[in-house]
């Protein structure tokens, strides 16, 4: 059976700190482009920016979108990166994922299934929202009953939750469409634990930082091409790819930090319409 729990330690202070990689949407052919932006490149670039910065994490975060044309050697070129970093890496899958090629490549490359991240102070807990086949997402039965027993099984730690697609509107109408559709049951269910202190998604391209309820909602921006805040129609923003760190503090506060890559090489086709 699937080990779907694992342990994490924390450092000296008590704190949990994460890495957070979002949408690589990587091809198997090294001149794979999503509208102009060479994903691998942009993907590698962000690594080095990483192992530059040389922060200390507990591990990484990679909530979706790995891959844009399913094969495995997408998410073996992931794999072979990401362990580049020399910390466990965890995962969920997004929309574009193909996840029978997700878990194959990655249990090959010794990434951990685990969706359940116990900690001294936190756990942290993975979800899989994709609908298979469209570009919303929706948490199945099964999925929500796995959370609450999750979140029943330590009542006295801080519970972060993380997730492909985003559960409030971001503010451009075109995205918006492509939500979690049945967040008000995922909401519904979450009020009952106070414990829960953030989601954290990926999936819309961008940094979003807000506060919903007892809930702080964050999303980070994706290792390659970016999309504009506040758009009707689809656009794409000039910003350059990104990550994100989260510090776990034990009293349940989160301290967070997105980076980007300043060098403008990977802009994207001003003129696309849709992807
Ligand atoms: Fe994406």
């Amino acid at each position: 059976m699937t080990k779907i729990k694992t342990q994490l330690d924390v450092d000296a202070d008590g704190v949990l700190t994460f890495l957070q990689i979002t949408d690589t949407h990587l091809f198997a052919k090294p001149d794979g482009e999503l509208l102009g932006v060479n994903t691998r490149e942009s993907f590698l670039a962000v690594i080095a920016k990483v192992l530059k910065q040389a922060r200390p994490i507990q591990g990484i975060l990679a909530t979706g979108d790995i891959s844009q044309d399913h094969t495995p050697e997408s998410y073996r070129l992931f794999a072979e990166h990401i362990n580049q970093l020399e910390k466990p890496c965890f995962w969920l899958p997004g929309n574009h994922d193909f996840q029978p090629a997700m878990l194959a490549e990655f249990a090959t490359a010794g990434i951990s299934p685990a969706k359940q991240l116990v900690s001294k102070y936190w756990q942290v807990i993975l979800l899989d929202t994709q609908e298979l086949g469209v570009p919303h997402g929706r948490l199945k039965q099964e999925q929500l009953t796995q959370l609450q027993g999750f979140l029943d099984e330590y009542p006295d730690k801080h519970a972060l939750v993380l997730l492909h697609h985003h559960v409030q509107p971001a503010g451009c109408k075109w995205l918006d469409q492509h939500d979690l559709k049945n967040a008000d049951e995922l909401f519904a269910m979450l009020k009952q634990y106070p414990q829960v202190k953030a989601l954290v998604c990926g999936h819309i391209h961008q940094e979003m930082d807000r506060q919903y309820d007892q809930f702080r909602l964050l999303a980070t921006p994706s290792t390659c091409i970016q999309f504009k805040p506040h758009c009707d129609d689809f656009t794409l923003d000039e910003q350059g790819p990104g990550w994100r760190y989260l510090d776990l503090l034990p009293n349940g506060d989160i301290n967070t930090q997105v980076y980007r890559l300043a060098d403008g090489r990977f802009a994207g086709d001003a003129k696309a319409t849709g992807y």
